[in-house]
């Protein structure tokens, strides 16, 4: 059985006072969800990570939004895995499609971060998706069994089972044009199944998420399908009664 996740990417968003904040705040919805069974975490910036875990219940996931796949170097501008484990970060999200667009974030970079995440203990949460025009030519499935196969390059079975994959449609996200719940436990399902043709019975365990404006009003509804684990949110993981009412849909 796998255990349901809601995770709220910040993206930049929140100074680290604002994300201190919510940390106060989230202690009776977090124990919530995990009185109902359910993982809750969110993403914050870097500078943020601190103040979110030193306030935060214990039970709260804090995930950075990406990570350099070296321990140390001339890197400007990166953070790595040891400085992350440092202040008790055991989760990183990756290859989201920001980063992909913006950063040039491929998806065999993701695997090199992958394997370097896998190999200190933690938790890597690997983004995948399709843009509108790859949606509109019907070659979704195409684009995310790459996306899928590259970012799993090389893994055992199981490794493959440490890892949470993100579903998130591009035309879907911060576009408040969700994806429907058939679209969504359709790619979720066949992503399924390159995990299954890779990793055999491994698959079942591999949580899968959907992202790309849920909503407190919508995340029902994905919940309601098969192959769908969880949500990774954006916008309306921001505040605190919204994010409330994410839990509240996912406890069903
Ligand atoms: P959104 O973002 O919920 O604001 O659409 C989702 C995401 O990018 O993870």
């Amino acid at each position: 059985m796998r255990k349901k996740l809601l995770v709220g990417n910040w993206k930049m968003n929140k100074t680290p006072s604002e994300a201190k904040a919510f940390a106060l705040g989230c202690k009776d919805m977090v124990d919530y969800a995990v009185a109902h069974g359910i993982d809750v975490g969110v993403g914050p910036t870097f500078v943020c990570l601190a103040a979110v875990k030193e306030n935060a219940p214990k039970d709260l996931i804090v995930a950075a939004q990406n990570c350099h796949f070296k321990p140390n170097g001339a890197y400007t501008g990166e953070i790595s895995i040891p400085m992350l484990k440092e202040i008790g970060i055991s989760w990183v999200i990756l290859g989201h499609s920001e980063r992909r667009e913006y950063n040039g974030e491929t998806s065999k970079v993701c695997n090199e971060k992958i394997k370097a995440l896998l190999a200190a203990d933690m938790t890597p949460l690997y983004c995948c998706g399709e843009s509108l025009e790859t949606f509109e030519k019907g070659e979704t499935k195409a684009w995310v069994k790459t996306q899928i196969e590259e970012g799993f390059e090389g893994l055992t079975a199981e490794e493959a089972k440490k890892i949470v994959v993100a579903y998130e449609p591009i035309w879907a996200i911060g576009t408040g044009k969700s994806a429907t719940k058939e679209i969504a436990e359709d790619t979720i399902a066949f992503i399924r199944g390159v995990l299954r043709d890779h990793f055999g019975a491994a698959a079942e365990e591999i949580r899968i998420l959907y992202g790309g404006s849920v909503k407190p009003g919508n995340v029902r509804e994905y919940m309601s399908q098969p192959d769908i684990d969880g949500a990774l949110v954006g916008g309306a993981s921001l505040e605190l009664d919204s994010y409330k009412g994410l839990i509240e849909g996912l406890v069903g």
